[in-house]
């Protein structure tokens, strides 16, 4: 009995010890906690100035556009940054076409600018993530002819699409770039889901795209090239096939 009761106050002492062990360690923790919301409303104040700066005489203060500029309600960070790293907006003149050119802010800079958009204006498409590493050259040959080859060329160096305008070369394009214009459909390029293009067919379309813009215009050919040969190998393959199954039938019926 006193065994016990000696034994339950020795817990006890050892369970109020532990516990102002823990509240003392959890109020150091607490005095030394980093402080966010500082250096997030550096960013903010930064994003919002170059944007009020930058953006609102065509897209409005509150993001809801004007006779300049759409609205940027629900557009989403991936469109933000593609239109930014890209160098499409600031744009001079609402009635051009948004061309790619120098950057007009440090990343830093985009940044700012892509989490204050996102705080008055958010939702939309998230930016992707794009691993090149993680991709199939041969399916993103596939994926890319049957997809963008129509507006961009075979070798992915750009062509009309007719309207005055143009499919530019997907060249100068980074991995992230690509994934972002093939999620948000910039202009009158359409916008590829996930349903369409899954994660492995975009890792794919990027590595074949960076392969053929670093194998220049004559990879590109020679890719198509090897196409060719392997598209005349199946024409070979299937037709042996068929003249093989011919021939047995017409054997059989003998
Ligand atoms: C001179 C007017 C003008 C200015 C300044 C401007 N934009 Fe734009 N912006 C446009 C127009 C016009 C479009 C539509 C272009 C198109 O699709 O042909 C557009 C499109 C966009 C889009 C794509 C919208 C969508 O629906 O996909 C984003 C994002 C964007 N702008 C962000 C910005 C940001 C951020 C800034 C400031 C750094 C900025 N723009 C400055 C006129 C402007
Ligand atoms: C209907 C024609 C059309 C199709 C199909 C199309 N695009 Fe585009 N693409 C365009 C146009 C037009 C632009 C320029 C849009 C703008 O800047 O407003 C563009 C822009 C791009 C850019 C930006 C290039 C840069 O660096 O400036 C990339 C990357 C791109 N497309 C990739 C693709 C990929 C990958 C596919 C296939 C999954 C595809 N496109 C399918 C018409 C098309």
């Amino acid at each position: 009995m006193a065994a016990t009761a000696n034994t339950e106050a020795r817990l006890l002492s050892r369970v109020l010890r532990v516990g102002l062990a823990v509240a003392v360690l959890g109020q150091i923790a607490w005095s030394f906690r980093p402080e966010p919301s500082s250096a997030q409303s550096d960013q903010q104040i930064q994003g919002r100035a170059l944007y009020e700066a930058n953006c609102s005489t065509c897209h409005a203060l509150d993001a809801g556009g004007t006779v300049n500029g759409p609205s940027l309600l629900e557009v989403g960070p991936a469109a933000v940054d593609f239109m930014l790293a890209t160098g499409r907006m600031p744009l001079a003149n609402p009635n051009d076409q948004p061309e790619r050119g120098q950057p007009k802010f440090t990343s830093e800079q985009i940044d700012a600018l892509i989490a204050y958009v996102g705080s008055i204006a958010p939702g939309g498409e998230p930016i992707p993530t794009v691993d090149t590493s993680a991709g199939d050259l041969a399916l993103g040959a596939q994926v890319f002819l049957n997809n963008c080859a129509g507006c961009h060329g075979a070798g992915a160096s750009g062509d009309s699409v007719g309207g005055g305008q143009i499919a530019p070369s997907i060249y100068p394009a980074s991995p992230t770039e690509i994934g972002e214009a093939v999620r948000i459909g910039p202009g009158v390029m359409p916008r590829f889901g996930p349903e369409t293009i899954d994660q492995r067919d975009l890792d794919s379309l990027a590595a074949y795209l960076v392969w053929i813009r670093d194998n220049g215009d004559d990879g590109g050919l020679q890719l198509g090239r090897v196409g060719a040969v392997a598209e005349g190998l199946v024409a070979v393959v299937v037709g042996l096939g068929i003249l093989i199954v011919v021939l047995r039938l017409t054997g059989a019926k003998r």
